[in-house]
């Protein structure tokens, strides 16, 4: 089977299998989101602390660090204390490099503080917008649903242009906004006509952020609103992200829209199996954020079994990563701002069944691990994944199928 170009969604429509991921790397989306002093040092440890702490998964980074990945890996321990921050402009560039490079994909977000951006590098590249497939999320924050058409437009201001090519329920949870108390589900007292910010959005006592269960558990009003903005022409498909197979189900129950894509974590350290068999089953495209492992993923790229399979091809190990993604059907953003990895990243190769099978028994032989998890963030505890869950977790419903 030859790496594929392009996907086909559910609604007709295509998308291309590789695309640039552009979140900043944690010290700066902290700075961005907490307005903290923009002179931090990443390796401060109030810094590195708030890290862990925070709320947004860009932030939070690993829950356990490197995981050796089986016997023979290569070199998996030492958390990589070097933080890259992302200096202003650097994104522009990234992007204009990508798309000259013959991306045609790029994978953005309100969450990541930098549409404008994202924007000017498109405009700078001097691809026609026609030619882009533009990728934003809506914010965990602006799920009530006379946030969402504000929300998007909010986007395409800042990306200046008029419509997305797939717009993202960024994730399956909303912040409680500010209202007290909040009974009314959709009263916030935010100004009309305005989007809540993080300042808009309730504290526990015990400083974590406070979880609107309802509109959580049932993300169906948000839905309808991004039904709504395929009507409007304002997003021309649209997709979740972070969701799992028992949130999925639930949604696909009400909606009238059915979604194209589901954007989450996938790599050789966490592989879901069964969530991408199941999205492939059901007519869903599984998207891959963090293919390379994040910022941290250096041990992924390095493992014996990959750099093998790498010096076969002549090719970096982040391609063997990305070109495994590719042949198990999922689309793949690997986000970088250098130049010569974004160029990298796009040259895959057809890896053969033996090396396909390689990767497949690597990335089985060790427990999953992510980068990205914000359930502990929230007051009540919100189980995002339920990955241990007894009835909800992904290979319980999988095989309640099968
Ligand atoms: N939906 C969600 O909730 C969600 C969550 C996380 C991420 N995402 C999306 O997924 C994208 C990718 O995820 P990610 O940024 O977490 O991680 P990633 O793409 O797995 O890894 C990015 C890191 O790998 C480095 N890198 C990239 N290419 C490389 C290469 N060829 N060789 C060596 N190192 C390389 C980058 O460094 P340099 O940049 O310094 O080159 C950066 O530190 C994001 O940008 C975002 O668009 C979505």
């Amino acid at each position: 089977m030859t790496v594929p170009s392009t996907f086909k969604l559910n609604n007709g429509k295509e998308i291309p299998a590789v695309g640039l991921g552009t979140t900043k790397n944690s010290a700066d989306v902290l700075v961005s989101f907490l307005l903290l002093p923009t002179h931090l040092d990443p390796l401060d440890p109030f810094v590195r602390s708030l890290r862990t702490a925070g709320p947004r998964c860009e932030m939070t980074i690993s829950r356990s660090s490197h995981v050796p990945l089986g016997s023979g890996s290569g070199n998996p321990s030492l958390p990589n204390p070097a933080l890259t921050i992302q200096r202003k402009g650097e994104v522009a560039k990234a992007v204009e490099a990508a798309l000259k490079a013959g991306y045609r994909h790029i994978d953005c977000a309100w969450g990541y503080g930098n549409e404008e951006e994202v924007g000017e590098g498109i405009r700078a590249s001097g691809v026609p917008r026609s030619e882009i497939f533009i990728t934003s999320k809506l914010f965990e924050i602006h799920h009530h649903p006379e946030h969402v058409e504000l929300a998007i437009k909010d986007t395409l201001n800042k990306l200046k242009t008029d419509y997305l090519d797939l717009y993202l329920m960024h994730w399956n949870l909303q912040p409680q906004n500010r209202a007290d108390p909040p009974q009314i589900n959709f009263q916030v007292d935010v100004p009309a006509g305005q989007l809540p910010g993080w300042d808009h959005v309730v504290k526990a006592d015990n400083g974590k952020i406070k979880l609107d269960v309802p509109l959580s558990d049932d993300v169906t009003p948000t839905w309808r609103a991004l039904e709504a903005l395929v009507e409007k022409g304002l997003a021309k498909s649209i997709g979740i992200s972070n969701f799992n197979i028992n949130r999925t189900k639930k949604l696909l129950k009400e909606a009238k829209i059915k979604p194209v894509a589901n954007q989450v974590e996938l790599s050789i350290q966490i592989p879901q199996f069964e969530l991408v068999q199941w999205l492939q089953d059901n007519g869903i495209v599984p998207e891959a954020y963090s293919p390379l492992g994040g910022t941290e993923g250096t041990h992924l790229r390095e493992n014996k079994v990959v750099v093998a399979i790498a010096e076969k091809h002549k090719v970096h190990g982040a391609t063997i990563l990305l070109s495994w993604l590719l042949k198990r059907g999922i689309v793949v953003l690997p986000k970088s701002v250098t130049p010569s990895r974004i160029e990298a990243n796009f040259q895959t190769v057809d890896l053969s069944d033996d090396e396909f099978k390689q990767i497949n028994d690597l990335a089985k032989s060790h427990p999953p691990n992510r980068v990205c998890d914000q359930s502990t963030s929230f007051e009540p505890y919100y189980d995002i994944y339920q990955e241990n869950d007894p009835e909800f977790s992904d290979k319980v419903q999988f095989a309640k199928e099968k």
